[in-house]
């Protein structure tokens, strides 16, 4: 199952405020940005979903595979607790763990992670050390998808980050990096990366980045 049919499964599965959430969580990652992920990501395997908040597209990527088990980690465990009764109401085989990606006691190896809106919340200095985490947790040939904002134009980048600041405060740090700047570290790292811009009717900057473990 995929498209609208799956992310209505998602949004029922939620309470109220939560499902609110969702409709305009996969109104800015919408099913065609969606299915670019889908067809990067392994369809069987052990998947790690970094930041996985609510598990929305932990949820939505196990039922377009039901053959992937995904792991997804979040700190936040109020999120972690509802991404589970959301998978396991949709009899989906994700598992939830409550950690920091920077020392959650994850273990390997997987055959994709994916990382989606989340490196932009971890603090510049530790954004790397993370990259180079997921990198060894990786197996040789796994592929690490980001989906991020880049920075420019630089009026969809200021857009992105008013709306963030609603959703973290001002407290939080919030670090965006142009898609090369993400690419040379990736490469640095031993990535072969490729990567798409993805046009959206909001001005979200949106890039999605396929980084293969060499
Ligand atoms: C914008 S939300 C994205 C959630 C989900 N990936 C999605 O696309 O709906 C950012 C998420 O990153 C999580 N996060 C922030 N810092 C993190 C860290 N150091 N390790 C793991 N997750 C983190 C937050 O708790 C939050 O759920």
């Amino acid at each position: 199952m995929y498209g609208r049919e799956a992310i209505a499964k998602i949004a029922r599965a939620l309470p109220f405020v939560e499902r609110v959430y969702a409709n305009i969580r996969f109104s800015i990652l919408r099913p065609k940005l969606l299915s670019v992920m889908d067809l990067l990501l392994t369809d069987e395997g052990r998947i790690l979903d970094v930041g996985c908040g609510f598990g929305l597209f932990a949820a939505y990527f196990g039922q377009t595979q039901p053959a992937r088990r995904i792991l997804g980690v979040d700190p936040d465990a109020r999120r972690i607790e509802l991404a589970r009764s959301v998978s396991n109401g949709l009899g989906l085989a994700n598992e939830f763990l409550v950690g920091d990606v920077r020392d959650a006691e994850v273990q390997g190896p997987f055959d994709a992670v994916y990382v989606l809106d989340v490196m932009h919340h971890i603090p510049a200095d530790s954004q790397r050390a993370v990259l180079e985490r997921l990198r060894d947790l990786l197996v040789t040939g796994g592929t690490l998808i980001v989906k991020d904002i880049t920075t420019e134009p630089r009026f969809g980048l200021l857009f992105t980050e008013l709306l963030d600041r609603v959703m973290v405060g001002m407290d939080e740090p919030l670090k965006y990096r142009h898609h090369r700047d993400w690419g040379a570290m990736l490469s640095e790292l031993g990535f072969k990366v490729r990567m798409v811009r993805v046009p959206d009717v909001l001005p979200y900057p949106h890039v999605v980045i396929a980084a293969t473990k060499l």
